[in-house]
């Protein structure tokens, strides 16, 4: 008789989608439900005209349609990789010499968690240690625990991950005699999911410097997550961690057009330290020998006829009008109630509520409930915590303001308003 289902050590470790599943079961019990939990993108602004020009442009080429519907490489797009490498060098106000690197370090994924699973899965074996912030994105934290890591929190502020923070852990290690196990420290520098905290440009460089100082046995990668850098709606853009990175042997760079262009295309990439370009291409060669040609041909021609920058304007001009209407509606009805408290992002998809610390934000809480019956959802902020973290907070709440308008994201924090005020005593 049959006793066990016989999986594998990483599905059982990878515990099966319960978040997601949980608030997706939800939002659909509850039609009527406003929903601030999904990280996703404004269905109206999506890309349709740029992308149908992108198609006619690319069709009126027939050696290059025909292409397109081929099977392409593992590492991408030529064409399309050397654009994403001259984007990010011009970003960051860099030459690709200064930076030590080259093409053949970008790699195309489809999306960039494909690319973060690669890079995770070239770099760490189980009990192995990765320093995430406390918070941090909760999709990543899963593809830690998938391959049986500990994810390690460390403090953040409102300048993102603290370098003393991450040098106390280190330390600790070193003494503890564990430093070996640390390979890894996970940041998503600009506009972080959940928080929306941007890391300050001189703690870019400090962590840079402590992963290369504390580098012995192996070195410490810097996978720095940029999703969000084109997201920003005030101020000006700040270089990448891996600017601070020139001999490029530390810091890997992910990149997505998921939220600044369109998520259904989904292309993602990697810049990567060259001796990590063969061991995340002998995986991916095993996975899927190439993500999808087409997808990145459109993509390509998206980036090469200037139609990239003019959506990016478009999208962040109604994104501007979300987070303005989600912030005076916070104002409005949850300012009023002690204890509650917010940061105020200039770019990304979110916010990071903090209610009185008695109230408890989880599905099995007093609140989770109370704000579905009162027609909002959130994601609960104790999801975005590493397991193995010095604080986990229950108060805390990830609200997104991608997908509902204008008038939603009112009724929903007014909702929510509604349920806090039944919960706190
Ligand atoms: C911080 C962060 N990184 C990466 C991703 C993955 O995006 P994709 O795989 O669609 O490129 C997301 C998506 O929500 C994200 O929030």
């Amino acid at each position: 008789m049959l006793r066990q289902p016989g999986l594998s050590r990483r599905a059982r470790w990878a515990g099966g989608d319960r978040v997601v599943s949980q608030l997706m079961a939800k939002a659909l019990a509850h039609p009527k439900l406003v929903s601030l939990a999904a990280g996703f993108t404004d269905q109206q602004t999506l890309p349709v005209e740029p992308t149908q020009k992108a198609l006619e442009i690319l069709w009126s080429d027939p050696a290059r349609s025909l292409a397109a519907l081929q099977y392409g490489t593992t590492i991408g797009h030529g064409p399309l990789r050397e654009l994403l490498l001259e984007r990010m060098l011009q970003a960051d106000g860099r030459t690709a010499a200064e930076m030590n690197v080259s093409i053949d370090q970008v790699v195309v994924t489809a999306g960039s968690n494909v690319l973060l699973f690669l890079v995770a899965d070239s770099l760490l074996d189980p009990d192995d240690i990765v320093l995430c912030g406390a918070p941090s994105y909760f999709v990543f934290l899963g593809i830690l625990a998938n391959l049986g890591v500990r994810a390690v929190g460390v403090e953040t502020d409102e300048q993102g991950l603290i370098p003393e923070a991450v040098d106390e852990e280190l330390a600790r290690r070193a003494a503890s005699g564990e430093l070996h196990r640390v390979k890894a420290i996970y940041a998503v520098s600009y506009f972080d999911n959940p928080s929306s905290v941007s890391i300050s440009v001189e703690r870019r460089a400090a962590l840079v410097e402590l992963a290369k100082r504390y580098s012995g046995e192996h070195r410490i990668r810097i996978i720095e997550d940029t999703a969000y850098r084109e997201l920003r709606y005030s101020g000006e853009d700040v270089p990448s961690i891996r600017s601070f990175d020139p001999e490029g042997d530390t810091v890997v760079a992910a990149g997505s057009f998921s939220k600044s262009f369109s998520p259904g295309i989904r292309v993602g990439w990697g810049v990567l330290p060259p001796d990590l370009v063969g061991p995340v291409l002998g995986q991916k060669g095993n996975i899927d020998f190439g993500s999808p040609n087409f997808n990145q041909y459109l993509m390509h021609t998206v980036l090469a006829e200037s139609l990239y920058d003019d959506h990016l304007e478009r999208i962040r001009a109604s994104y501007r009008e979300k987070i303005d209407a989600t912030l005076e509606a916070a104002e409005q009805f949850l300012a009023p109630i002690e204890g509650v408290s917010w940061g105020r992002p200039s770019g990304g998809l979110y916010v990071w509520l903090r209610l009185p610390e008695n109230v408890d934000t989880g599905t099995d809480g007093a609140l989770f409930d109370r704000a579905v019956d009162e027609g909002v959802l959130y994601v609960p902020g104790s999801h975005c915590y590493p397991s193995q973290s010095r604080v986990l907070p229950r108060n805390m709440i990830r609200l997104s303001f991608g997908v509902p308008s204008c008038q939603e994201i009112r009724c929903g924090v007014e909702a929510l308003g509604r349920a806090i005020r039944q919960v706190v005593r």
